[in-house]
């Protein structure tokens, strides 16, 4: 029997995801399970990683009881970045609770270090803006959330990773100790230049190098699985990346100097860019990807709450009760079946604001309701503050002379939303080119895991790519959105003073 299926596992925040893709790049089996997130306190986000991992390993081993284990010839790793986490090295044992990349428990942390004038320093060396996004604050926080967790750390006793390292260490028991450069490079401790953990940023965040995962390049072998759960033995896992650099990797093989969304929870707006020296101050500059030959950088623009304001909204407004394929359709109906939202603008800071704006204290907001407003209305400006906020990023990208935005493309479950999708097509004045595969952050990793396989260049990966829904904008309604999106700008500025006032 031939080898011919690469799994590729999908680790996100709210769904552990698992696919089987054959020779050709056709799914040939899925599986997913949902995952709780915990918010204990105003701000704070935490995952239980014993989960993250039981689910992680439930889906790829149906998926591979599904194709059956003797076509398997890799698996690959795509995962929610930032998040960061703690285990002791004899045991595996979590020190505690994943801290969720949306988590802003170390505000207080990352005020300290811009008063102190460290910001323009991290930022030259990791292409990151101070804030509790980044793993390393995380880091620190779960070291000392432990007695003896410097000491331990320092020993060698404690390990600290994004959730790939977590999961690999897992999947090899224990063998492999292992990031790749994509993941490392949102933790705020690599240095871009050296490729290399960063001695400076280390002190900083008061974390022993010890402590941290080898880094390797995104497409090649991390180790083999030791069967574990429904996972048998000897499978080489061949490719690991933060989720939203497979979709970027996967869009950008067919596009290149492509601009692109993916749709999550929370969304990322990136781009690969020629070297680490590309700076444009609210984004980050960041590693794309190692494909095994060389490093790519990439530019981004993170947002925390996307997907997840539209799934506040249902939840606050009782649509969430719904079953699963009814809310889907209620999402795509509702906000079409009114004209506008009646000068409603809800800004979905629920643990602050990322790019372009990096403001930790900023808070939610549901602006302008009136008497008239329905519950469509809200749903339809919690759909548009995702159109918002892309756009927000996007504008900032362009300051960046490389980016002649010719066409969005764009990934992730909300973008099945056609509504959503023509929505952002007009608000930019630009094509969205939607890939027809849901789950392209899974078939990044897997073309990943397939090039370090067959040995072949990037280039080469092109048959395997999806084929894309064009979503074309409307001069017309173009036109008219601005002034409600310059509305909404004015919005984002309430949201932002509403707690420095409280404070
Ligand atoms: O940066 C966080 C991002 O990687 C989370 O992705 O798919 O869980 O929304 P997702």
């Amino acid at each position: 029997m031939s080898k011919d299926i690469v799994i590729a596992l999908d680790e996100g925040t709210t769904n552990a995801k698992a696919v089987a893709l054959d020779e050709q790049g056709n799914v040939v089996a899925k599986s997913s399970r949902s995952l709780s997130i915990q918010t204990p306190r105003e701000g704070w986000v935490e995952q239980s990683g014993e989960l993250l991992l039981q689910a992680s390993l439930a889906v790829t081993g149906e998926v591979i009881a599904q194709v059956g284990a003797g076509r398997v010839a890799a698996l690959a790793v795509s995962n929610q970045r930032e998040t960061a986490i703690g285990w002791y090295r004899a045991s595996g044992v979590p020190l505690g609770p994943a801290i969720s990349w949306q988590c802003s428990r170390t505000a207080d942390f990352c005020h300290a270090l811009r008063e102190q004038g460290q910001e323009a320093k991290i930022k030259a060396v990791t292409g990151l803006p101070v804030a509790p996004l980044f793993s390393a604050s995380k880091m620190c926080w779960l070291l000392n959330s432990v007695p003896n967790g410097q000491a331990l750390a320092e020993q060698g006793e404690i390990c600290l990773g994004t959730i790939d390292s977590w999961l690999l260490w897992h999947l090899t028991a224990g063998e492999a100790f292992c990031c790749d450069y994509s993941n490392a490079s949102r933790t705020q401790l690599l240095n871009l230049n050296t490729a290399d953990w960063d001695a400076e940023m280390l002190a900083l965040f008061r974390i022993p190098r010890q402590a941290l995962p080898e880094i390797r390049p995104s497409s090649g072998l991390f180790g083999y699985t030791k069967g574990l759960g429904a996972i048998p033995d000897g499978i080489p896992v061949m490719a690991m990346i933060g989720d939203s650099h497979a979709a970027l990797f996967a869009h950008s093989i067919g596009a290149a100097g492509c601009v692109k969304a993916t749709y999550g929870t929370g969304s990322s707006v990136m781009a690969p860019v020629a070297s680490a020296q590309c700076d444009v101050k609210s984004l980050a500059t960041t590693v794309a990807w190692h494909d095994g030959e060389r490093l790519v950088y990439g530019l981004e623009g993170n947002i925390p709450h996307t997907g997840d304001a539209v799934a506040w909204m249902a939840e606050s407004t009782g649509l969430s009760e719904l079953p699963q394929a009814e809310l889907a359709q209620a999402l795509n109906s509702l906000p079409a079946s009114v004209e506008s939202t009646l000068g409603v603008y809800f800004v979905p800071a629920l643990t602050g604001l990322g790019a372009p704006w990096w403001d930790e204290d900023a808070r939610g907001l549901i602006h302008g309701l009136s008497r008239g407003v329905k519950r469509a209305h809200l749903v339809r400006a919690a759909l548009e503050s995702i159109a918002y906020q892309i756009a927000d990023v996007v504008v900032a990208m362009r300051q960046h002379g490389d980016f002649a935005l010719k066409a969005l493309m764009v990934d992730g479950g909300p973008t099945k939303n056609d509504w959503l999708m023509q929505y952002q097509a007009d608000l930019l004045g630009c094509p969205v080119m939607r890939s027809d595969v849901p789950e392209l952050s899974a078939m990044g990793a897997a073309l990943l895991a397939r090039k370090a396989l067959l040995q072949v260049d990037s280039e080469q990966l092109r048959q395997y790519l999806p084929e894309h829904v064009t979503f074309t904008p409307d001069d017309l309604r173009h036109g008219r959105l601005q002034n409600r999106w310059h509305d909404w700008q004015s919005a984002v500025q309430l949201a932002r003073r509403q707690k420095t006032q409280a404070g």
